[in-house]
């Protein structure tokens, strides 16, 4: 062959750095062999009490339905989102994780050579996805504390921007929008900019102050992403779904990969959004491990930001070799390096998860 593959592949997909998952369980026991009995998986911002029972027994009804491509448009998924998000379903989209749902959203409206603008530091997807469709990718810094600088989104507008993505509750900071902060922005921001906001983490803010694009559907042009990975506990089955008007909707189906949702997610899907007791406890789960790792945290002298998502973003000094330790010692976190040296982002675990981490963090600093 006389020519390079860099030399005929796209110059916008050299430009992007490859996605870096949390590190999985599986490749941690294969570097450390059979030794360590159960890993503790604190580094995706998954639901750390495993799938609610009715998930399971709702894949097992229907596993002998799989030889056959699943409904596309996932009728009855989508109806039940329609009853408990309270919405038509001509306005709901469903895609394999929401990571789909925002492809699809930026693929609809971003012609090559456009803007698309989104907070940094935050979830590394909105750059690759940019890079993909040929858009320019333009980084809007949060503040020091890491708290959205909704000012700076405004002035850094232009006649090319189409897209702005807000991230809410953000990744990896688990800062928010405030509800003030959200109305000031939507009541400035051109009516021909799409908002995609991807609001993966809020079934777990406390507050009512968060700013929710929602109040907003129908009187600007607003893209809501939200996923069955978090609280609904199915990030190994890839559902997610969209909230827009249905004029947005329709463009979006015209590009939805056929079967893109499968039958195993759709009937987990309703399965996981009618079991409320699970809801309710992982939402507690999660408000109970946050308290005790910020004392915790105070305790060992291990900085971090306040967060309203199901991970928190800290420094620990000499996180390198903190990260390693403790994978030796089956714990996996995430490190954030791209922040800065010190930076980690640890997700919140079960009970027993959180005091098995905080006990190996007293021993290795
Ligand atoms: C901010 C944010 N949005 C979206 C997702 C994607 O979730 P999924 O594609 O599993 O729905 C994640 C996953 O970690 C995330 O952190």
């Amino acid at each position: 062959m006389n020519n390079k593959i860099e030399d005929i592949v796209r110059q916008d997909i050299k430009k992007i750095a490859p996605y870096v998952p949390g590190k999985p369980i599986e490749e941690l026991q294969r570097a450390y062999g059979l030794g360590i009995e159960k890993i503790v998986k604190l580094a995706s911002n998954e639901n750390p009490l495993g799938p609610s029972h009715r998930v399971v027994e709702a894949i097992k009804r229907c596993a002998d339905k799989v030889s056959r491509y699943p409904e596309g448009s996932g009728y009855y998924l989508k109806n039940k989102i329609a009853e408990v998000f309270n919405k038509p379903t001509e306005e709901i989209i469903l895609g394999s994780g929401s990571s789909e749902i925002i492809s699809m959203g930026m693929e609809v409206f971003i012609n090559p050579g456009e803007e698309v603008m989104y907070p940094t530091p935050s979830f590394q997807i909105y750059e690759i996805l940019a890079y993909k469709i040929g858009a320019i990718p333009v980084e809007i810094p949060l503040k020091k504390d890491f708290s959205y600088d909704m000012n700076m989104f405004l002035e850094r507008i232009t006649s090319k921007t189409k897209v702005i993505i807000l991230c809410n509750p953000n990744n990896p900071t688990g800062t928010i929008i405030y509800k003030k902060q959200m109305d000031e922005f939507m009541r400035q921001v051109p009516d021909d900019v799409v908002i995609i906001s991807d609001e993966a983490y809020r079934e777990y803010v406390d507050t009512d102050d968060f700013g929710t694009a929602e109040p907003y559907l129908y009187s600007k042009n607003i893209i809501i992403t939200r996923t069955l990975s978090k609280i609904y506990g199915l990030a190994g089955l890839r559902i997610g779904f969209g909230i827009a008007r249905k004029e947005i909707i329709g463009f979006m189906e015209r590009i939805r990969p056929p079967f893109n949702t499968t039958i195993p997610a759709q009937e987990a899907g309703i399965a996981a959004l009618d079991d409320k007791e699970y809801i309710n406890r992982s939402f507690e789960n999660n408000i109970k491990g946050r308290v005790y790792l910020y004392s915790a945290f105070d305790s060992l002298g291990i900085d971090y930001i306040p967060t309203y998502a199901n991970f928190i973003l800290c420094r620990i000094p000499n996180a390198t070799e903190v990260i390693k330790e403790l994978e030796k010692r089956g714990i996996i976190i995430r490190d954030m390096f791209g922040i800065g040296p010190e930076y980690v982002r640890i997700s919140i675990g079960t009970e027993e998860e959180n005091l098995l981490l905080v006990q190996n963090l007293k021993e290795l600093l």
